[in-house]
């Protein structure tokens, strides 16, 4: 046995301690404010948690595991990952605060070209239950989520894994 890696393991923290050295181990560090994460793709469950928990009610407790089993839904048009290809859907890296329809590769329709509306948790929440009714002529033909709870936690996925930061 090696006693090598566990002290070394314990100088770090020693120095993390005294000099706040960054580090980018799962080692929690519990002054930083959790929004300011990097929303990097290695992101691991307990950083996506502290992001969550920095949102708004209801998507600080939402359920991601549910989240991401809706996201199944929209996978066959939509990716999200930062760079992602566009489909039948745009690529929806960074959609909130982002303006409706401004992805410059993606023929919209004229029905969200003209919404001129930011995206934000209530349009996404509208939108999501009927699309087809909250903007007639969209042409993302997605029957809707009639559960508003799964749209909540639909939601808090797409803001952890699009990088979203709480204001
Ligand atoms: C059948 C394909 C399809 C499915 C399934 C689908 N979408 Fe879309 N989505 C589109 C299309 C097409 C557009 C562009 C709509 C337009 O131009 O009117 C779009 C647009 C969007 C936009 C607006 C993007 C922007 O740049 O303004 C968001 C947000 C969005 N979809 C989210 C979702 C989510 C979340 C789901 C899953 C619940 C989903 N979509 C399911 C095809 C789809």
């Amino acid at each position: 046995m090696r006693l090598g890696p566990i002290l070394a393991a314990a100088a770090v923290a020693t120095l993390a301690a005294a000099c706040g050295k960054p580090q980018d181990s799962a080692s929690s560090s519990p002054d930083a404010p959790a929004a300011t994460a990097p929303a990097a793709p290695e992101l691991s469950d307990a950083d996506k948690q502290a992001i969550l928990a920095s949102y708004p009610a209801p998507y600080n407790t939402a359920d991601l595991a549910n989240g991401k089993s809706k996201f199944a839904l929209c996978q066959s048009c939509h990716t999200i990952a930062p760079g992602g290809a566009n489909m039948t859907g745009p690529n929806l890296h960074g959609i909130f605060g982002k303006k409706s329809a401004s992805n410059p590769d993606f023929k919209y329709s004229d029905a969200l070209k003209n919404a001129g509306w930011v995206w934000d948790a209530s349009h996404l929440d509208q939108w999501l239950e009927k699309p087809m009714t909250y903007l007639p002529g969209t042409k993302m033909s997605f029957a809707g989520l009639k559960e508003a709870k799964d749209r909540a936690d639909l939601i808090a996925y797409l803001m952890v894994e699009t990088g979203h930061k709480a204001k």
